[in-house]
């Protein structure tokens, strides 16, 4: 059998190596698709569905659906700009998410994606819950207004026993995200760099530690998200 699948996004022709998701294989093919749960390198687990494109006419999330031969994307329409900007809209309405002063704004994948998407006013109604910040963990602070519940933190960061330090915790719309406190404390400041790094959003931020870069001179102060595929490029098959 080949190992290359051809397939279609937008009606341009694609390339891909059987087996990749939609997300890489576009990605491979320099066409833009937004994601926010999504972390290169690990096992996606499709929960925002920011990344929902129509496969053969049905919604799937591109980072779960591997490409198949002759398989159809659509991408780029009016509909599914609208249902992600919904989907960003709902999550600023159901988070408390200030971000002028966000020690991540600037950094920050959701906020990137608001003005990506031309957010203004959201459709739906701000929701102002009433959550908490966490700063048990020696080195870390969680803030549970920000936390968007991607699962990033759960499934990358692990201890040197590959014991993870955040879960679930709750069901349903009480979910949130916990910090082990008794692994977080053995958590050096690599790991907490890279869990803040990691976290798309604000929820995750190093103690004692802010503004090493100033705002104005952060990674989305200088270049929009998903900016690179902007420029059309070729294949790399
Ligand atoms: S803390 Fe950050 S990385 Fe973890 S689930 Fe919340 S938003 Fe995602
Ligand atoms: S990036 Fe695909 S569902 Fe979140």
């Amino acid at each position: 059998m080949s190992k290359v699948v051809n397939f279609s996004i937008d009606g341009k022709d694609c390339m891909a190596e059987r087996g990749q998701y939609i997300l890489e294989a576009a990605k491979a093919n320099s066409i833009y698709i937004p994601t926010l749960c999504n972390l290169p390198g690990v096992k996606p687990r499709g929960s925002c569905r920011i990344c929902n494109v129509k496969v053969n006419g049905k919604l799937m999330t591109a980072c779960t659906t591997p490409v198949a031969e002759g398989m159809k994307v659509e991408n780029d329409t009016d509909e599914l700009t609208d249902l992600r900007k919904a989907i960003i809209e709902l999550l600023f309405v159901e988070g408390n998410h200030y971000c002028p002063f966000c020690e991540k704004s600037g950094n920050c994948e959701l906020q990137a994606l608001g003005y990506r998407f031309k957010m203004m006013v959201p459709r739906y109604p701000y929701q102002f819950p009433d959550r908490n910040i966490e700063s048990s963990s020696s080195n870390l602070i969680k803030d549970h207004n920000r936390c968007i519940l991607c699962k990033r933190c759960i499934r990358a960061i692990k201890n040197e026993d590959g014991q993870s330090i955040f879960a679930f915790k709750r069901r349903g719309h009480k979910v949130v995200i916990n910090v082990d406190t008794k692994l977080s404390g053995n958590m050096n400041d690599e790991l907490a760099q890279k869990a803040m790094d990691i976290c798309p959003v604000g929820a995750l931020l190093r103690k004692e530690q802010g503004f090493t870069i100033p705002i104005g001179k952060r990674t989305y102060d200088q270049k929009p998200i998903g900016y690179e595929f902007d420029a059309s490029k070729s294949a790399t098959f």
